[in-house]
């Protein structure tokens, strides 16, 4: 990777280690909403590979693509059924090569995603494995017999709304899904997964790519007792699962076996998984992952339940601050807004009133990219692409809203009206509603039926009109992310909120060495006054043309961001 930086020190002033995955921007790309090459409605590999020039221009260095694998589809790519194939619907091996070769080609990396906590019910290790008690497979997941009453061996709950043990007939013993029931939990325990998983990666490796984001990693180590959960943690079930006994281990012998023989980076999806223990799992002496993806923030308007409420932007503000107090020089972190489990961040987090939708996204974008850890832009988000008006269930593909719904049914709750209007807050197929490419027919993305219905605002929210409008997100993250390779203290500068209970304002500074940058971003739609410490200042960047003052007080246009160097 060419880049400014990388003939520096290898330490920087305030003591981390530089890395290039430190140092660059991921954007993350669900490849089912991409971009159709063929017309069946659904995207494919190479609807990205035309694609690749789009997002190299932006300044991305790192893409993420979520699952590519075979698979029946039951979690959309989340269900593997061979961890060397293609899924047939996004193209072929040849496809993925050269998908890789293209990204290669300009100067990018990619890294994959990895899903080992469980399998598809459909892989060979599975439809084996529930063959018979002595199959050679049946300990490569958690079989155990029913309780007394015929029961599930006890009552772990499954993250898709259903119990977490399926009863298979051909053994009458039942099986461990901490999802839906056709992802059977793979069994760490047994050395023979781990082998497998690390033969999978190798695979992968030594085609080139350059990681892996992996999914729900905290949950690979369960007690083996099995207890029952305690009372305590009935309200938030993932943090019991996560981090069981030997996580570590089994992360620390991956990077032994694995990861240490090759130049790579990591990012682990830290479901369930506290401040303390995120800087186990991230701090580089331990030699497990380089990065996570901490939860605080996208759990923000969530109350254990998975139903919405409103929030502060103090709240938002504190969750950033203690990640920078828990995460010292050792550690490294991540920050995203969106990605394909959660709701569109401008309607969630700004404004997306058509009047104030693209103010509102280039000042999420701007706290995105200065702030501490690694970016992660999610597809569309550079657009400012927003929320889908969902009206009835059956618009809806996600299976957790499917089996929640069901679920609501069988309790005799039919109230589909207040059951939509909570998704409406909550849903995880905003984000997978297709990419808007142009303002033609199903936005561009595909010239046949797309597999979920594309937002009806294409027509004003679509990547041509960005690449037309100098004034739109899609420029203004590609001057931010410049910004941010032009000054490291954005990388790797020390963090202070210097306003942490404004109700509009979020303004911090990152210092390294003897630059200090102060970023001020107004959360709201009313101009607000800030005083510059020190009283002056020189603006590198601002969101809005309204002219501001650099003397003692900043006047901020609503839904503005500045960058000034003090
Ligand atoms: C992760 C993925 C999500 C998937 C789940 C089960 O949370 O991001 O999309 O449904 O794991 O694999
Ligand atoms: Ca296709």
């Amino acid at each position: 990777m060419t880049h400014d930086l990388v003939n520096q020190p290898e330490i920087t002033a305030n003591g981390f280690t530089r890395q290039w995955w430190k140092e660059a921007v991921v954007y993350q790309i669900y490849p089912r909403s991409f971009m159709d090459s063929n017309g069946d409605g659904m995207g494919d590999l190479n609807g990205i590979a035309g694609k690749l020039d789009y997002i190299k221009d932006l300044g991305v260095e790192i893409i993420w693509l979520s699952p590519h694998f075979d698979s029946p589809n039951a979690d959309n790519g989340y269900d593997i059924r061979d961890y060397e194939k293609v899924m047939a619907e996004f193209g072929t091996m040849a496809d993925f090569d050269a998908l890789l070769a293209g990204v290669k080609a300009r100067g990018m990396r990619l890294i994959i995603d990895l899903v080992v906590n469980h399998t598809s019910d459909e892989h060979r290790w599975f439809t084996e494995s529930r063959r018979s008690k002595d199959n050679p497979y049946r300990d490569y997941y958690t079989w155990r017999r029913p309780a007394a009453d015929g029961g599930p061996p006890n009552d772990w709950t499954s993250f898709f709304s259903q119990r977490a043990w399926t009863l298979d007939d051909a053994t009458g013993e039942y099986y461990l899904h901490l999802f839906a029931r056709k992802q059977p939990d793979l069994n760490w325990e047994n050395p023979k997964v781990r082998d497998e998983v690390w033969q999978l990666m190798r695979f992968w490796l030594d085609k080139g790519v350059d990681g892996f984001r992996m999914d729900v990693i905290p949950l690979i180590s369960k007690d083996q007792s099995f207890p029952n959960m305690p009372g305590s943690y009935l309200d938030k079930p993932s943090y019991y699962y996560a981090n069981g006994p030997r996580m570590h281990k089994y992360i620390q012998e991956m990077h032994t076996k694995v990861l240490s023989h090759y130049d790579v980076m990591t990012v682990g999806e830290a479901v369930g998984t506290t401040l303390e223990q995120t800087a186990l799992l991230v701090d580089e002496r331990r030699n497990e992952l380089n990065m996570v993806f901490q939860f605080d923030i996208v759990q923000l308007d969530r109350d254990s339940q998975g139903h919405w409420h409103s929030w502060k932007l103090p709240e938002l503000k504190s969750i950033f601050s203690q990640h920078a107090a828990a995460l010292d020089r050792h550690c490294w972190s991540t920050v995203f807004i969106t990605n394909h489990d959660t709701p569109r961040s401008v309607s969630r987090y700004g404004d997306d009133d058509p009047a104030w939708r693209v103010r509102s996204a280039k000042v999420l974008q701007t706290m995105l990219l200065t702030q501490r850890g690694t970016p992660f832009i999610y597809q569309g988000d550079e657009l400012g692409m927003t929320n889908f008006a969902f009206e009835r269930v059956s618009q809806f593909d996600d299976i957790a809203v499917r089996n929640a719904w069901e679920g609501q049914l069988r309790a005799g709750r039919n109230d589909e009206a207040s059951f939509v209007a909570n998704l409406n807050k909550t849903s995880r197929d905003h984000s997978r509603t297709p990419m808007q490419w142009t303002e033609g027919t199903a936005g561009g993305f595909t010239t046949g039926s797309p597999w979920l219905a594309g937002n009806p605002n294409a027509g004003q929210i679509n990547a041509a009109a960005a690449l037309a409008d100098p004034d739109s997100v899609y420029y203004y993250v590609r001057a931010l992310i410049a910004l941010r390779r032009a000054h490291p203290a954005l990388i790797y500068g020390d963090y202070a909120d210097l306003a942490p209970d404004d109700l509009r304002l979020f303004v911090y500074t990152r210092t390294l060495g003897d630059e200090t940058l102060l970023i001020a971003l107004n959360f709201s739609r009313d101009v607000v006054d800030f005083a510059v410490p020190g009283g002056k200042g020189e603006v590198l960047m601002a969101s809005a043309a309204t002219p501001v003052q650099v003397g003692q007080i900043l006047s901020l246009p609503g839904w503005s961001a500045h960058i000034i160097r003090l």
